[in-house]
Formats: structure tokens, sequence, C-alpha cells
């Protein structure tokens, strides 16, 4: 996120503790990044040591106060250690950004998967949410407004095929979201999600995937023209933090371009909007 496009939000969060997992790269980074430069103490959980190195380094330079921990948020221990840090540090947490998720390269019929990928890909996209939101609560019951965010994608609502396992954990996020957003309320702790369309990550190189000859239909297969980018994350993660949605629970902000109100919409490379199949010349057949 730009200095410039943070103007109007600089100190929106100042003072406050915000705790964000898999903060070394992509959007957790940029999330961090832009807690940080509003005014937050930021704590990062990363599991990768020079992702960790890396993020330490830029949160000093911008002066942001912080404590990056080289941990594994699907490894209980290591999320009790970190809370018992953040609570001898400064004894509540206001904001805790559940960002971990990962597809795991699992990229293929459901039929051809195993048990072993799906404890994987649970620990990693569902399991780590319950035990950092378990492990946080006592904290946050004495943070100030305090705010949970929780990272589901945009496949949370409609099919994606090929990652069954995948999509149904991050689904799960959106279920346990609402309801303990219910549970919080009398407390005044707010629980929402974000869920991004495709972004461009160290996880997800769009951009390297799609053959150069096909890159300029990218303006026409999303609606508002590109793929995301992590300060899009970012914004809402931001907005979500502080009291501008401080009347809003139990709910998930789509950050999908336009794409899940597209449906099965596309435009032509004239720009023309169909829900048809399109036949070009090289896909016709002779
Ligand atoms: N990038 C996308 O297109 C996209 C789309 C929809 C949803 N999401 C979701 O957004 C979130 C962030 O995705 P991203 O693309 O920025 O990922 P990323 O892989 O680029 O970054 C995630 C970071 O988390 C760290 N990490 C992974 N497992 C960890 C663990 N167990 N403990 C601590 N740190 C860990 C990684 O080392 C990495 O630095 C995920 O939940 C992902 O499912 C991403």
């Amino acid at each position: 996120m730009t200095e410039t496009s943070l103007e109007g939000m600089a100190d929106s969060l100042l003072g406050k503790i915000a705790l964000i997992s898999g903060g070394g790269a992509g959007i957790g980074r940029a999330i961090a990044l832009a807690y940080g430069r509003c005014g937050a103490i930021v704590v990062v959980a990363e599991k990768d040591a020079g992702r960790a190195d890396n993020i330490r380094a830029e949160l000093d330079a911008a002066k942001v106060t912080n404590i990056v921990a080289c941990a594994d948020v699907t490894d209980a221990d290591a999320v009790d250690s970190l809370i018992a840090k953040i609570k001898d540090g400064f004894g509540r947490l206001d904001i805790l950004v559940n960002n971990v998720g990962d597809f795991l390269g699992v990229h293929k019929p459901f039929a051809e998967t195993t048990r072993a990928e799906w404890s994987a890909l649970y620990g990693v996209n569902l399991e780590h949410i319950f035990l950092m939101t378990h492990a946080a609560l006592p904290l946050l019951r004495k943070g100030e407004n305090a705010s949970i965010i929780n990272v589901s994608t945009i496949e949370a609502f409609r099919g994606i095929p090929n990652f069954s396992v995948y999509s149904a954990f991050k689904t799960g996020i959106t279920g346990f979201t609402k309801s303990l957003a219910l549970e919080l309320a009398p407390e005044n702790i707010r629980v929402n999600a974000i869920a991004p369309e495709t972004t461009e990550t160290e996880q997800i190189q769009i951009l390297k995937w799609i053959p150069e000859e096909h890159q300029h239909m990218v303006k026409r297969w999303m609606p508002l023209g590109r793929y995301g980018q992590p300060d899009d994350a970012a914004g809402a993660a931001l907005f979500l933090a502080s009291s501008l949605s401080s009347w809003i629970t139990g709910t998930t902000i789509n950050l999908d371009g336009g794409a899940l109100a597209a449906g099965g919409w596309r435009q032509t490379a004239d720009g023309t909007w169909t829900n048809r199949p399109v036949i070009t010349a090289h896909a016709h057949k002779a």
C-alpha cells in the first residue's frame, strides 16, 4: 500500500497491538506494513526464517515497533509461546489476522487425494485459525474494541474444481467467522473475513502462469481489468481493523475485482459481454 493511499488512515490504528500470521510474504506482509504505517505495534508469526528477517527489517526501517517470531502457527506450542510473549510485552491484543493458508500444491481430482493431504490442508487452512483464536482470546478480551480478521478466499463462494479439499476448509472459515462473531458480539469483539480472488503473491504467481500471448485478455477476464495485489487485501484488512467498521461483524468482504458478480459472464476481445462459448479462429476445428 502506498503512503499516499494511506492518507486519512494515518494514526487510525495508533497504539493498537496487531498479530498477523504469515506476515512474511504476500497478503500478510502487505497487511503488516499497512498496519504499521497506520500506527499499530505489529507482531508477525512467520515460519520461513528468511522472510521473517525481511519483514522485521522492513518494519524496523519504517520505525514500526514490532515483534517478528519465526513460528509455525500449525504448532500449538509455538502459538502458545507467541501469545505468552504478547501477554508479557503488552498484556492485551487488539487485532488478530489469521492470514496463513496454502493449497500446498494439491491440484488434482478429489478421487486422487490422500488422507495425509487432507490433514495437511486442514492444518494450514483451518486448524491454525482455531489454535490462534483460542489462544489469543484472553488477550483479545483485554483489548480495545478487538477485531479478528480471517483470510478466506473467493473460492469459498463458488466451486473450484480439483481443489475440493482446500475449498472445503476455506468455506469452513466463513462459517466459523459468522458463528464466532455472534458468540463474541456481546463483548464487542468483532469477527470478520476477507475473501480474495486471485492475487499476485509469492504463493500465486498468476502472471507468470499465463502465457504472454494471453496476458492482454486479463483486462477482459476480470471485470475491474486486473488480478489482485496484496495491497488490495491490506486495504480491506485495515478497514476491518479500524473504527470505520465498528458496526460490522460476522461478514466477509469479497475482494474480487467484480468476478463473483460476473458469474459466468466474460468479455470477449472486443469488450462484448457474453455468457456463451467464444469460438476463435484458433479454436475452430478444420
Ligand atoms: N494469493 C491468492 O491468490 C489468494 C487467493 C485467495 C485467498 N488467499 C489466501 O490469502 C492468504 C495469504 O495468501 P498469500 O498468497 O499471500 O500466501 P503466501 O504463500 O504468498 O504468503 C503466506 C506466508 O505465510 C507463511 N506461512 C505459511 N504457512 C505458515 C505457518 N504454518 N506458520 C507461519 N507462517 C506460515 C509463508 O511462509 C508465507 O510467507 C492465504 O490464506 C491464502 O489462502 C490467497
